[in-house]
């Protein structure tokens, strides 16, 4: 199987885990992509009784072409279960997510879920979390303060650019992202407080002590992993 027969394999996979009457957080990306079709069908077929919350504009105009019936984060109790993507995994169960631009959303949803499940194929998951760029998202007033800043202490930060307009990429909240390249990250809790903490920073892309089940894509079928 190649990658994305395993993100088709491991989407289909977190489906499974649904029931009738649940809140979902939906995520974004081509892994996401294929979880949120899988539903739809489920939806379709079973009659099943579902809310989705999604984490970017993209995911919501995938699941409102389903006619998967949405609702904001902020008009639901709680949202039982989010099943999104990821873009690395390190052994500790430690997260980099953002590659597609959506962190903000996809964490604001992830913290307000009493569940949280990451679908990935197996070329996501590394002994140590850095080999994929960090995204923060940063307020566009004073980002080139906070771009010199990141750069004078070693971090590596390049613009995201919208390979569409080849401009700085503006995520949903019309915000830039700048990716950190840092090939390896030895102390995640003490880098994401260091990047929460910088004025202008909306979110960082480390996701830390926030996921509950992990279903990998592999060769011989999906691995379900319980953290
Ligand atoms: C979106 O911002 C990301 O967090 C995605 O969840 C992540 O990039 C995974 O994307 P793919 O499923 O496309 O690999």
């Amino acid at each position: 199987m190649n990658q994305d027969q395993l993100k088709k394999l491991v989407g289909e996979k977190s489906v499974e885990f649904v029931e009738d009457g649940m809140v979902l957080g939906l995520g974004t990306g081509s892994t996401s992509e294929y979880m949120i079709d899988a539903l739809g069908k489920r939806i379709r077929e079973e009659k099943l009784n579902i809310i989705g919350v999604t984490t970017s504009k993209r995911t919501a105009r995938q699941a409102q072409s389903l006619g998967i019936p949405l609702k904001s984060v902020d008009e639901v109790d709680h949202i039982d279960l989010t099943i999104d993507g990821a873009d690395e995994i390190s052994s500790d169960f430690q997260g980099i997510k953002g590659g597609g631009a959506s962190l903000l959303f996809e964490k604001i949803v992830a913290i307000n879920s009493d569940k949280v499940m990451w679908i990935v194929d197996e070329s996501k998951l590394s002994p140590k979390l850095g080999s994929f760029p960090l995204p923060i998202e940063v307020i566009p007033y004073g980002s080139q303060k906070i771009f010199d800043r990141l750069e004078k202490k070693g971090l590596n930060p390049k613009y995201m650019i919208d390979p569409e307009t080849n401009e700085r990429l503006r995520t949903d909240s019309n915000n830039y992202i700048i990716n950190l390249h840092l090939h390896e990250i030895d102390h995640p809790h003490t880098l994401a407080n260091y990047l929460i903490n910088q004025v202008g920073v909306v979110e960082q892309g480390l996701f830390l002590d926030m996921v509950n089940t992990v279903i990998v894509g592999r060769q011989d079928g999906p691995e379900i992993i319980q953290v």
